[in-house]
């Protein structure tokens, strides 16, 4: 696929409209887009009604709302891009609405329907359509929401559910080196509890774990699991890979690690590029002779680990050029911004 001459991305930048927006300064954080959707569950139909783009705005929630009093909550994140013709792209959309069925599913909600969820998202992203970044400056990131916001006091399901779809656009997650540091006491996920959804109760409890490392000066944790302690399982909003020769390693999604679409993808990837690629217990002392290690994530992406640290032993690993995150990377963007062609069918012109 050939991409646009500079002059040619300057004269579709010049027809396109966009927000008054400092792209490059852009990092991981709330920016005011226009429009929101919002589509609430009717209990008479047994199912989501017609949902509606209103202004982007505040909600009002009874005090005894299940989202507020017991969390009963799930979020998806997922990106627009901008194309250098000015064309925008999703990437894996359906993937984010069956995942938020299934977490749905764990969390005795309705959950929209993936035909549901795609149109939400689409309509939010056109909506705010000013607001994707120009081509290579950052994307659009997409925050769909599901909330038991029906009032009750009682441990139960909500009897009345919202599903939210905001955007913002976004540049790095993490913009420097990533350091972890092992977290052996805290763990994010349990056997049998819901470290495999994206609950909105799995994000708060790594706070204290997390803000303790960022004192010491490293950017995220890793966990190990709850069972052993012995094994690997994922940082505080992104998923791990390990490289040895031609093995890359992350661990089984069953049950206590989040089933990451960018995990997925790069899996596909890896084994496109001839890697073996194997989901296992991974035991902490493997990380100690990878030769690359790398997280994954929708807002993160893919980026090299440089250095995890366990009780005290500091392992330091390649990053930057040359590296498998690096071209896992470069493929990955390039196809999620239309400048590599996309021969898996992963994005979706809107
Ligand atoms: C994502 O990558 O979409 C995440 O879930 C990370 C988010 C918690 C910031």
């Amino acid at each position: 696929m050939g991409s646009l001459s500079n002059q040619d991305q300057a004269e579709c930048r010049e027809k396109a409209e966009y927000a008054n927006v400092n792209w490059d300064e852009l990092g991981f954080s709330l920016t005011k887009t226009d429009y929101m959707y919002v589509m609430t569950f009717n209990q008479d139909e047994g199912k989501f009604s017609q949902g509606t783009i209103t202004r982007f705005g505040n909600i009002e929630l009874c005090p005894s709302s299940g989202i507020l009093n017991y969390g009963q909550g799930l979020f998806e994140g997922l990106k627009a891009y901008r194309k250098e013709d000015e064309g925008i792209l999703l990437f894996r959309p359906e993937e984010n609405a069956l995942r938020m069925k299934m977490g749905a599913d764990r969390m005795c909600m309705p959950s929209p329907t993936v035909e549901q969820f795609v149109d939400a998202v689409k309509k939010t992203v056109l909506a705010n359509k000013r607001w994707v970044p120009p081509n290579g400056r950052g994307s659009l990131y997409i925050r769909p929401l599901l909330m038991g916001t029906g009032q009750n006091l009682g441990v139960k399901p909500a009897s009345e559910y919202t599903f939210l779809v905001y955007a913002s656009p976004v540049g790095s997650y993490n913009k420097g080196e990533l350091n972890l540091m092992v977290e052996d006491k805290v763990h994010r996920a349990t056997p049998g509890g819901t470290g495999g959804i994206k609950a909105v109760t799995n994000y708060s409890p790594v706070y204290k774990p997390l803000t303790q490392a960022k004192a010491k000066g490293f950017s995220d944790v890793l966990f190990l699991d709850a069972l052993t302690g012995s094994n690997i399982e994922e940082g505080s909003a992104c998923n791990i890979f390990i490289l040895k020769g031609n093995v890359i390693s992350t661990p089984a999604a069953d049950g206590t690690i989040l089933p990451g679409i960018t995990r997925k993808s790069i899996m596909e990837l890896a084994s496109g590029f001839g890697y073996q690629v194997e989901e296992r217990a991974i035991p902490i002392e493997e990380v100690f002779d990878a030769e690359e290690i790398f997280c994954t994530g929708t807002a993160m992406v893919v980026k090299s680990v440089a250095s995890i640290t366990y009780r005290g032993k500091r392992t330091e690993y390649k990053v930057g050029a040359d590296t498998l995150a690096e071209e896992l990377h470069a493929t990955l963007t390039g196809i999620q911004t239309g400048v590599k062609e996309d021969k898996l069918g992963w994005t979706m012109a809107i």
